[in-house]
């Protein structure tokens, strides 16, 4: 048999694999410049027409998001309020508070043309993502990880980058951000907050097996000799410490919730 290969061909499987290596840390690089917004949105902070504080509204006054954004946990989109919500309080001769502010004319003017107020649309994901609120919120998923704190901003900005990483980022690791469906549009909310007896009570008297919730807190190991919630406590503190924390919290919601979010490029791209 004659040598079929000539010699420089030892050297092959080296040299291509030298060559993957580059072009895949070069498609590495370039999903890494392309996915990352080309300007950041972070702190986009436009004049409205109306100088609207949600500081004053939802801070200092308490009113919950849906007083105003009503389909937040019922449809895709999120709503901006009609006048007609305004002039519950605003309106001469209901609650008039300040009615006649200079501060509130054009919503005086807009009730009386029956135009909506122009508000300036901030936060926008392309046309070819798709994004839903509702699946969201009623996922335990608070607004406050999306926006910030609302409730302290007199002018509304961007706090996140709204980028696909971004989505991403909490896809792969929910638990960071999962609450108790209650505390979504809380947004002074913090689990250290929790009562952490009060959080296994309810998980129990939802149907989950001591055990299970055992098994989360152990981070996989089965607890077999864990029977109520005084035992669930005393493994929680050992393992967590004095104060709930997030991953506490939301790694137990992952789990019996079933949280899954998608990571497949066709369920944001359809
Ligand atoms: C009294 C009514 C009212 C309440 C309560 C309220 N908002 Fe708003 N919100 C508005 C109005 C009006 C706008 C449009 C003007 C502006 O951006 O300030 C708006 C705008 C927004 C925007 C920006 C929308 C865009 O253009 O992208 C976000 C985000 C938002 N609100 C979140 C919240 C959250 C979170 C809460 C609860 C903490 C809340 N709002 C409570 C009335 C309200
Ligand atoms: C639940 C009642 C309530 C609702 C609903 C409400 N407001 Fe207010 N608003 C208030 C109160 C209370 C103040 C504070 C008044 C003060 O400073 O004494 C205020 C203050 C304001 C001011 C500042 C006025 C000034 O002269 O300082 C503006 C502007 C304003 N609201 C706009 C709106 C708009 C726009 C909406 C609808 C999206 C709205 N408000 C909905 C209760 C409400
Ligand atoms: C998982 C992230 C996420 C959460 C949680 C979230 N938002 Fe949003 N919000 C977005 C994104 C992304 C957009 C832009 C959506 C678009 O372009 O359709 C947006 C847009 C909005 C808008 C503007 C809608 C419009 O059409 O002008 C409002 C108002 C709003 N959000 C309020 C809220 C409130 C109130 C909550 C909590 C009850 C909340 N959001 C929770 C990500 C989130
Ligand atoms: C802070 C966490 C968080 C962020 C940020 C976030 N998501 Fe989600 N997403 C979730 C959770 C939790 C679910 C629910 C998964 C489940 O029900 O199993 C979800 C579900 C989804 C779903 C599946 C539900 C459906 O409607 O088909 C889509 C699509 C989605 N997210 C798109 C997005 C997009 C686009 C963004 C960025 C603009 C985004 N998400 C940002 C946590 C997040
Ligand atoms: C969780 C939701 C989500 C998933 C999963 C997802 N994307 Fe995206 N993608 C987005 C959002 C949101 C944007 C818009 C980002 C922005 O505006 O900065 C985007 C933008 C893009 C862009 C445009 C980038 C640019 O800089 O203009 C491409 C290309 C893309 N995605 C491809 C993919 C591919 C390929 C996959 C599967 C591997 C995928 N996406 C999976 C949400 C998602």
């Amino acid at each position: 048999m004659g040598n079929f290969f000539p010699r420089w061909t030892n050297w092959l499987p080296l040299k291509l694999a030298i060559a993957l290596a580059f072009i895949g840390a070069g498609v590495s690089m370039g999903i890494a410049y392309y996915f990352t917004p080309k300007y950041t949105r972070v702190g986009y902070e436009p004049t409205q027409p109306v100088p609207f504080s949600h500081k004053i509204h939802a801070g200092e006054l308490g009113l919950d998001c849906r007083y105003c954004h009503s389909f937040v946990e019922v449809s895709g989109h999120a709503n901006v309020p009609t006048n007609q919500t305004c002039f519950n309080c605003h309106g001469a001769g209901k609650g008039n508070i300040k009615s006649a502010s200079p501060k509130l004319e054009k919503v005086m003017k807009a009730q009386e043309t029956g135009q909506p107020v122009p508000w300036v649309k901030l936060h926008k994901v392309p046309d070819y993502a798709y994004f839903n609120h509702s699946v969201h919120i009623n996922r335990g998923v608070s607004c406050a990880s999306c926006h910030g704190k609302i409730n302290e901003m007199e002018v509304v900005r961007h706090d996140q980058t709204l980028s696909m990483g971004w989505c991403l980022d909490c896809h792969r690791n929910p638990e960071n951000n999962l609450r108790p469906l209650d505390q979504v549009t809380n947004l002074n909310y913090q689990a250290k907050d929790l009562d952490r007896a009060a959080f296994y009570k309810d998980l129990l008297a939802a149907g989950t097996p001591a055990g299970d919730i055992a098994e989360v807190i152990l981070g996989g190991k089965p607890g077999y000799d864990v029977k109520g919630v005084e035992d669930l406590m005393a493994i929680a503190e050992k393992k967590f410490g004095k104060d709930v924390s997030q991953l506490e919290v939301g790694s137990q919601l992952k789990k019996h919730w079933q949280i899954q979010p998608p990571e497949s490029c066709a369920a944001c791209h359809r």
